[in-house]
């Protein structure tokens, strides 16, 4: 098994080695997979280009090192512990025999239509147990998964299948969440139906006795096709560098990007991260609460914990279902020994039900974790007493979708905590600080630009079908460096804590949301003229979006003029990127040279209009009274 730091004395040990010897550290960590062929070489570093490449020769599938490497020592053991939205029904377990044969007869389900390597499938699904057997089917053939979260709309799940020219999508018939059972294939068949040419069959899995409208030429129920499936499937031998799958994320620019990540560097880091960061032992309960359809189900309720022969726990439900002990009503159930959650959760949780953790028993909790957005210091101390209870340290983990693990994070039990802290990276991650000019910041106790210098082994390789821009978004900020986009403070003993985005990227209850996705589909309404979208504090998503809008004339009922605007969003994009507030305006502050000047606007949406700064160079500063006049608190 790849290599599990113990102790601080390890871990600083693991680092020094990591960074004088990067290639033979992690080509020591690689070779405790399974590999169908050995590497020739084990790293190409071109951060210009950027060409990077990890284990180069190498052929593998991922899937033999999740699931066959696992049945001779624990084919018995539970693999996926589900437990459903609904408290009452009982949970369901998948042994790694189990899952391995039914990842098997999905992969053949796959290959009877047509799915070979190099394919596409796009996933639009709730959080059961089949999305991960079709996952796992999909790299068992060499296909290459595309999962969209199932908030978004048909309009941005086709412009997903599109970009990537999926020929199949795998969905449900509904979603059952919380109290409401959403409709899933209905939004898949209308997405379709917007274009998306390239899709020749749809795999439906029935979750209840509602009906969805069905197109025998089209439509295929996972029951009739997935069922009769032989159990064994020869696994497609892939290169190391064969893609493994596209995660679309949003960027500061036009149309969400399909982040790629590729087979053998994505498995031998996530299983490392895993391993180390949660200190997972044998006979643990690991749960994720995210959902597959961002990248830290993908790493950290998937593959992560697969690759290590763990018990990963998913869940269908909400935190607040059937009320806000849900969560802890489920660790007490399982006794969940590893639990990772987001701040949004944290606060919502706290909000509604302070003292609710004291009603179950936690005492299986060996570690919590944090990641997607800051965790601020009253929600850090909550999680800590209320449920940590003194035992169970925070990992409050930074990372992103491009650099597919936990990069800085605390070491449990082995490295101290901090208050909002990520802290220290893991072994062979090389952070730095930059000014904006791109010089390095060498001394601690100040705040930058967070870079990395070196690549680790999932490092994003491209952007789907635009390399150039995964050159300009990333590498071409800072020459040699990877910009992550984040701002950063390193404090005197070199802990780093992570500010938040410095570019035009929201942060919605850890959910990345591109201010130019959110105008774009604001401007769809008929009589707006233009918008400009800013993000501000908010008490439980972290960040709300705040939505100036110019309208073509006066409204006269805004109310029903907001709601509108709330409509298009939520048909153009999902109901994650609903605007929290609006208002509407005669003009936004601009340069003379015409550009919107976003600082001022979201410092107008923060309440510190105040500290605006010098306005006498804006084209039209007298916006700026009616803008702090009518802000919206
Ligand atoms: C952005 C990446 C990768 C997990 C889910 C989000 C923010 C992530 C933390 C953290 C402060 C964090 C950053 C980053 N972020 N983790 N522990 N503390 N901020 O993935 O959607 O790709 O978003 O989330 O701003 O750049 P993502």
């Amino acid at each position: 098994m790849t290599l599990q730091i113990k102790t601080l004395e390890e871990y600083h040990n693991a680092y020094r080695r990591s960074i004088e010897s990067p290639e033979a550290f992690w080509a020591e960590q690689a070779s405790t997979f399974y590999w169908r062929q050995p590497w020739h070489t084990v790293l190409k570093n071109d951060f210009i280009t950027p060409d990077i490449q990890w284990f180069m020769g190498g052929k593998l599938n991922i899937t033999e090192n999740c699931l066959d490497r696992h049945i001779a020592e624990r084919g018995d053991q539970t693999a996926i512990l589900w437990e459903a939205n609904d408290p009452g029904s009982p949970s369901v377990t998948y042994t790694y025999r189990q899952l391995l044969a039914a990842v098997n007869q999905c992969a053949n389900a796959l290959k009877e239509r047509g799915i070979g390597k190099g394919d596409r499938v796009c996933f639009y699904m709730p959080m059961v147990p089949e999305v991960a057997i079709a996952m796992l089917a999909c790299a068992r053939i060499g296909a290459i998964h595309s999962v969209v979260f199932a908030g978004f709309s048909a309009n941005a799940l086709a412009e997903l299948i599109k970009d990537s020219a999926c020929r199949m999508v795998i969905c449900s018939d509904f979603n059952a969440r919380g109290s409401k059972n959403t409709p899933v294939k209905s939004v898949v068949d209308e997405a379709i139906s917007l274009g998306c040419d390239s899709v020749e069959s749809v795999l439906v899995l029935k979750t209840g006795e509602e009906k969805v409208a069905f197109n025998p030429a089209l439509d295929i129920w996972w029951h009739d096709a997935v069922a009769h499936q032989p159990d064994t499937c020869t696994a497609e031998i892939m290169d190391a560098e064969d893609m493994l799958f596209i995660l679309y994320t949003s960027g500061s620019t036009g149309k969400p990007k399909g982040v790629v990540h590729t087979c053998g560097g994505y498995m031998v880091y996530t299983c490392f991260s895993f391993r180390n960061v949660f200190q997972y032992r044998d006979g643990d309960v690991f749960w994720c609460t995210a959902d597959v359809g961002w990248i830290t189900g993908h790493s950290y309720s998937l593959y992560g914990p697969l690759l290590s022969g763990a018990i990963t726990l998913f869940f269908e439900g909400t935190p607040t279902f059937p009320d806000s002990g849900r969560f802890w009503q489920v660790i007490e159930k399982h006794k969940v020994t590893q639990f990772y959650t987001a701040p949004t959760a944290i606060r919502a949780l706290m909000a509604s039900g302070h003292d609710e953790p004291d009603k179950y028993d936690l005492s299986s909790l060996k570690v919590i974790g944090s990641v997607g957005e800051p965790i601020n210091e009253e929600a850090w101390h909550w999680y800590e007493n209320k449920v940590g209870r003194g035992k169970a340290p925070i990992v409050d983990t930074w990372w992103q979708t491009e650099t597919g693990g936990i990069l800085i994070t605390p070491l449990p039990h082995i490295t101290d905590t901090k208050p909002c802290f990520a802290s220290y990276p893991l072994p062979g991650v090389q952070p730095c600080l930059v000014d904006p000019a791109g010089n390095e910041i060498h001394e601690n106790g100040i705040e930058g630009l967070l870079c990395l210098k070196f690549p680790w082994p999932s490092i994003l390789r491209t952007t789907y079908g635009d390399h150039e821009r995964c050159r300009l978004n990333y590498f071409a900020a800072f020459e040699g460096k990877y910009f992550t986009g984040d701002g950063c403070r390193r404090d005197e003993d070199g802990r780093y804590r992570i500010i938040g985005r410095v570019d035009d990227v929201i942060n919605v209850s850890g959910h990345r949301i591109g201010t130019a996705e959110v105008e774009n589909a604001i401007n769809q309404h008929s009589v707006v003229v233009e918008s400009a979208v800013v993000g501000y504090p908010h008490d439980i998503k972290g960040q709300g979006i705040y939505a100036y809008v110019i309208t073509q004339h006066p409204v006269t009922d805004e109310e029903h003029f907001r709601n509108e605007v709330l409509m298009v969003v939520t048909k153009e994009i999902g109901a994650i990127a609903k605007p929290d507030k609006i208002q509407i305006v005669s003009g936004l502050p601009k340069t003379r040279s015409g550009k919107i000047m976003r600082r001022i606007l979201r410092k107008i949406a923060c309440g510190e209009s105040d500290g605006l700064g010098d306005i006498s160079t804006l084209l039209n500063p007298e916006i700026v009274d009616e803008l702090k006049s009518g802000v919206l608190v």
